[in-house]
């Protein structure tokens, strides 16, 4: 694939959506934080699943299933390398939210109890606050607030240390404000944090689509991100848990591909990423994600570091 210039005509020919007109004018879309618009070639992704080679993965003998699962678990792995990552710590989710929501039933519901604290920012988006109200209702323990410095609009470390304490047993924290774009000091926030043995959720849905990262590197216990906020259909996104710790986290849902056996005596649980799977995934989704994660890299490492630079575009 060829590196073109910055220019607008290169981005509408990217994004098929940006041919359309709104009151009269060529379309300019400002709210990707929201959601972004799909390239075409992970629109050609979702096109080619279903056109080509629909079928289920991980049952059947059939040569088509054997393709599905062939692509699916790579796209998996293609999303591991995105993050820097191993594989068996990817985990199919719908979304940030529900990956979120799997951290807390499965992970704290085991593993936090009354007189525990969970810190969580002030900055948060709902979806990584209102998960650990319920997992704090469900066991007893306190929801700690991390406050915003309102002249700042930052998380101040020095604030942060002050809350923590051997009672401390999970700090939630976004890696990127959805409000005020700050970027977290979280390479800080992980380290003090696992001072006093506590595990970092890090909500990473507004930063992987503007930073590389590194998850081998950051050392975060889990973090998580949406694939519609990266150029992916919506419906599709990933959790990635330190391998050790999903092992030893009990299955949330309960269904088809998250067993190894089931009878009416017993059932034997997969090990992870498939206990977490539970039911026919969204395998078109996957595939579009690791297309959408693909492209996303490239226009990370073109980014200009400085304001002045050109900016190219290669989809
Ligand atoms: C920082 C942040 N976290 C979590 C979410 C929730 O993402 P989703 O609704 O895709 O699960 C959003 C969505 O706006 C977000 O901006």
């Amino acid at each position: 694939m060829t590196t073109r210039p910055f220019e607008i005509e290169a981005i509408r020919q990217a994004f098929p959506s940006l041919s359309h007109h709104a009151s009269q004018q060529p379309l300019v879309y400002l709210d990707s934080a929201a959601t972004s618009q799909k390239p075409k070639q992970v629109i050609d992704a979702i096109s080619q699943y279903y056109s080509g080679a629909t079928a289920n993965v991980h049952r059947g003998s059939h040569a088509l299933t054997t393709a599905a699962t062939n692509r699916f678990e790579a796209a998996r792995k293609t999303v591991a390398d995105f993050l820097g990552a191993p594989v068996r710590g990817i985990v199919w989710t719908r979304g940030a939210t529900e990956a979120l929501n799997l951290i807390a039933q499965s992970y704290a519901r085991q593993n936090v109890k009354a007189g525990d604290e969970i810190i969580v920012s002030e900055m948060e988006h709902h979806a990584n606050i209102v998960p650990w109200q319920i997992v704090a209702e469900q066991t007893g323990a306190t929801i700690v607030k991390w406050p915003v410095d309102p002249t700042t609009c930052t998380l101040d470390l020095t604030v942060f240390e002050t809350l923590l304490s051997e009672k401390t047993k999970l700090v939630a924290i976004g890696h990127v404000s959805n409000v005020t774009g700050t970027r977290n000091p979280i390479e800080a926030v992980i380290q003090k944090a696992h001072s006093v043995g506590a595990v970092v959720v890090v909500d990473g849905a507004q930063a992987v689509v503007h930073e590389t990262v590194n998850l081998s590197e950051l050392d975060a216990d889990f973090y998580v991100f949406s694939g519609h906020k990266l150029f992916a259909p919506a419906g599709i996104g990933a959790l990635y848990g330190k391998p050790s710790l999903l092992d030893a986290m009990p299955p949330w849902h309960g269904g088809g591909k998250m067993v190894e056996k089931v009878s009416f005596s017993g059932t034997h649980f997969a090990a992870s990423p498939a206990k977490f799977e539970a039911g026919t995934p969204n395998v078109a989704g996957a595939i579009a994600l690791a297309e959408a994660s693909i492209g996303t890299t490239r226009l990370i490492a073109l980014k200009p570091k400085s304001t002045s630079a050109r900016f190219n575009i290669d989809w």
